[in-house]
């Protein structure tokens, strides 16, 4: 079970590019909130949420397949690595999310940039955002586009969660990360 003082130094050795890195931080935080929601520890889901896309940056044509020659040597459980995979279900993995950790992040991965992009729209960033505010988004087809919403679909019937109640642990979790997000809002 790894924790987030481990992901940490791994992320660091593979993930240099910005985004990229806001972008684990935003899962690592839904993750938290989720696990909280689920009376699980949030610590270890953080640390999976981050260490989600550890093969991204170097392998963005082959993402997913390289999670085990990365995480093997650096002492990963297979478990661990099992659930890094299975976010990729459907598009770049055939590893099925099984647990509810599993399932949780193959929803977040999606809906966390769409929270994201919603956020960085507003005066006052995520700091008061709503679920209805983040639903309309959801329902415009155009805006950020490249987040997949039958993805995100398809992981709350995994789930048997209704979406806007994903969405609201979303924000939640990403609301305490709200400065090294970037999300406070105008001057940020
Ligand atoms: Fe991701």
């Amino acid at each position: 079970m790894i924790t987030i003082q481990e992901a940490k130094p791994i992320v660091a050795k593979y993930i240099t590019q910005e985004h990229l890195l806001k972008h684990c931080l935003a899962v690592q935080a839904a993750m938290e909130e989720a696990a909280r929601y689920f009376g699980e520890n949030p610590e270890y889901w953080g640390a999976i949420g981050y260490l989600h896309d550890i093969d991204f940056e170097r392998f963005p044509e082959e993402h997913c397949q390289h999670v085990e020659e990365l995480l093997r040597p650096e002492g990963v459980a297979e478990e661990d690595i099992r659930a890094v995979i299975s976010h990729g279900y459907g598009l770049v993995s055939d590893v099925e999310p099984q647990s509810t950790m599993e399932k949780m992040l193959f929803t977040v991965d999606e809906l966390t940039g769409i929270i994201m992009a919603t956020a960085l729209m507003r005066p006052t960033g995520i700091t008061d955002l709503t679920v209805k505010s983040v639903n309309k988004k959801f329902k415009d087809k155009r805006f950020t586009a490249k987040c997949n919403r039958d993805v995100i679909r398809q992981g709350c019937e995994m789930l048997a969660m209704d979406l806007s109640e994903v969405m609201n642990i979303c924000i939640h979790g990403m609301q305490q990360y709200a400065q090294p997000l970037g999300l406070m809002g105008s001057g940020s």
